[in-house]
C-alpha cells in the first residue's frame, strides 16, 4: 500500500529504547547529542522573534524565491562572509531539507543519483529516498585532516549522477572543503553536466582560526552549476522559524535555466511563510548575538576535548568548524554495545560512528553545543570509561565490524528514528 520511499518498518534501535527506559525512570541524563540551539542554554533576546509579528505580513505576496526584501537581507549575509552573491540567484526555501527537496527534484530522475560524503548527515538516506533518487556514497579520508578521497568519487560517477553533496563543514568531521578540492571536483562535475550542492549551514562557525576564509565555495564558481544552502537554523540558531536558502552559481545559462526551472517547483509549493520573510532582515542582523555565544560554546568545548583528550587513550580528531567532535575510542566492544552502555552505566549519551557511516569502528561523535559543564562531566565519564576498561584488563581491540552488520544497526537506527534525533 505504501510506497519505497518510506521505511517499511519502524523499528527503534537499542539507543532509543534504553534512552526512553532511562527517562521513564526518571534518571538524568547528559545528553552529548544535543544539536537544538533553543535548548542550549544559550542567552536569546526575550523580544528576537518580534519582527514575525511585523503588520506587514498581514499582506500576502506570493513569491516563488521569497520577497525581494528578504533575499537582500541574505545577499547581505554572503557579503559578509566575504562573498559576491546577487539577490536574484537567491531563493528563500523553509529549511535545508526543504531546500535539498527542491534541489533532487530539479536536479534529478526517480533512479538517478546524487553522491553523498561519507561519513556524513544520516538524514541524506532520508531526504534522497523520499525524492526517489539514489545516494552511492563517497569518502573522506583522515589523514591528520580530512580529505577529499578524489578515487572514490571517480568510482561512484556514472552515467546516472545528477548532483554531488558536499557538507562544509561537515557534519560530523568539521572538515571544509578546500579551494585546491573544490576546482577539482568543480573539473569533474563541469565536463559530465552534473552540479554541485554544498550545504554550508556550519559555515559561521569555525574551530581553527581562518579555516572558514580559506574554505572553497561554490557560490563564487562560474565553471558548473552549483547551490550553496544556508538557513538561520545555525547561522542565528533559529530553526524554529523555518528559513533557509538556496545561492545559485555557475555559468550564466545554466544558472538561467535552472533559475526557471527551480521558478516552477517553488511556485508549486509557496513554502516559506510571509511572517518569516519580513522578519528575515531583522532576524538575520539581531541574531548576532546568538551566534556569538554558539561561536564561543563550540570553540570553548572543542579546546578543551582535545586537549583532555591527548592525555587519554581516545584521540580527538582534527576539526575546522561546525558543532561536532568525533572521538576515536579504544575498539574494546562494538559501537552499539558501546553507546548503549555508556548510557546505561554513566547515563551519557552520544552518538555511535556509524549513524554517520564511518569506514571502521569506534567512534563516539559528540556534539560541541552541549553546556560546558554538561560536555566536560559528560566526556570525563567517556574517558574514565575508556581509560579503565584498558587499565582493567579488557581485550585487545576488535577487528572492524562486519559491514553487514553495521548497515543492519544503521537500518534499524533510520526506522528508529536516529537519525533524525541528529537533526534540530
Ligand atoms: C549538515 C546539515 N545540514 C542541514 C541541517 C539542518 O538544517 P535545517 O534545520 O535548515 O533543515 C543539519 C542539522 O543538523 C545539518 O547537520
Amino acid at each position: 500500500m505504501f510506497s519505497g520511499r518510506v521505511p517499511p518498518h519502524f523499528k527503534r534501535n537499542r539507543l532509543s529504547e534504553a534512552l526512553d527506559a532511562r527517562r521513564a525512570e526518571g534518571q538524568p541524563v547528559i545528553d552529548l547529542t544535543l544539536s537544538n540551539p533553543t535548548r542550549a542554554e544559550l542567552d536569546y533576546p526575550p523580544d528576537l522573534l518580534a519582527p514575525l509579528a511585523d503588520p506587514r505580513a498581514l499582506t500576502y505576496d506570493p513569491q516563488p524565491f521569497g520577497l525581494v526584501d528578504a533575499r537582500r537581507a541574505v545577499a547581505r549575509e554572503y557579503e559578509r562572509q566575504g562573498l559576491d552573491v546577487s539577490p536574484d540567484r537567491i531563493i528563500l526555501t523553509a529549511s535545508t531539507s526543504d531546500a535539498y527537496a527542491l534541489l533532487f527534484k530539479l536536479l534529478a530522475n526517480p533512479g538517478d543519483e546524487i553522491l553523498v560524503p561519507r561519513p556524513s548527515y544520516p538524514l541524506f538516506d532520508h531526504l534522497t529516498a523520499l525524492e526517489a533518487v539514489n545516494a552511492p556514497p563517497y569518502d573522506l579520508e583522515y589523514h591528520g585532516s580530512w580529505a577529499i578521497d578524489f578515487a572514490s568519487v571517480e568510482r561512484a560517477l556514472t552515467d546516472r549522477t545528477r548532483a554531488v553533496l558536499v557538507v562544509s563543514p561537515n557534519n560530523p568531521t568539521g572538515s571544509f572543503i578546500t579551494r585546491d578540492e573544490l576546482d577539482r571536483l568543480a573539473a569533474m562535475c563541469a565536463v559530465r553536466d552534473i552540479a554541485i550542492v554544498a550545504d554550508e549551514v556550519f559555515a559561521d562557525y569555525e574551530l581553527e582560526p581562518g579555516s572558514a576564509r580559506s574554505a572553497g565555495r561554490v557560490s563564487s564558481r562560474r565553471d558548473v552549476l552549483s547551490f550553496a544552502l544556508g538557513g538561520l537554523s545555525k547561522s542565528v540558531g533559529l530553526p524554529q522559524v523555518k528559513l533557509g536558502w538556496i545561492a545559485a552559481a555557475g555559468p550564466d545559462s545554466l544558472v538561467g535555466a535552472a533559475l526557471d526551472r527551480l521558478e516552477l517547483i517553488c511556485d508549486t509549493y509557496l513554502s516559506v511563510s510571509t511572517p518569516v520573510q519580513v522578519a528575515a532582515a531583522t532576524l538575520l542582523y539581531r541574531g548576532v548575538s546568538v551566534r556569538a555565544q554558539i561561536a564561543e560554546r563550540v570553540g570553548t568545548n572543542y579546546r578543551w576535548l582535545a586537549s583532555k583528550s591527548a592525555a587519554s587513550s581516545c584521540t580527538c580528531r582534527r576539526a575546522e568548524g561546525g558543532w561536532y567532535a568525533v572521538l576515536q575510542v579504544p575498539s574494546i566492544e562494538p559501537e552499539e554495545d558501546l553507546v548503549v552502555g555508556l548510557l546505561i552505566k554513566d547515563g551519557v549519551l552520544t552518538h555511535p560512528g556509524y549513524f554517520f557511516d564511518f569506514p571502521h569502528e569506534s567512534f563516539l561523535v559528540v556534539s560541541l553545543l552541549t553546556p560546558e559543564a554538561a560536555f566536560r562531566d559528560g566526556v570525563a565519564h567517556i574517558l574514565r570509561h575508556f581509560d579503565c576498561s584498558v587499565a582493567d584488563g579488557a581485550p585487545a581491540a576488535t577487528p572492524p565490524a562486519q559491514a553487514h552488520a553495521r548497515d543492519a544497526r544503521k537500518a534499524s537506527a533510520s526506522g528508529g528514528g536516529a537519525p533524525r534525533e541528529t537533526k534540530e
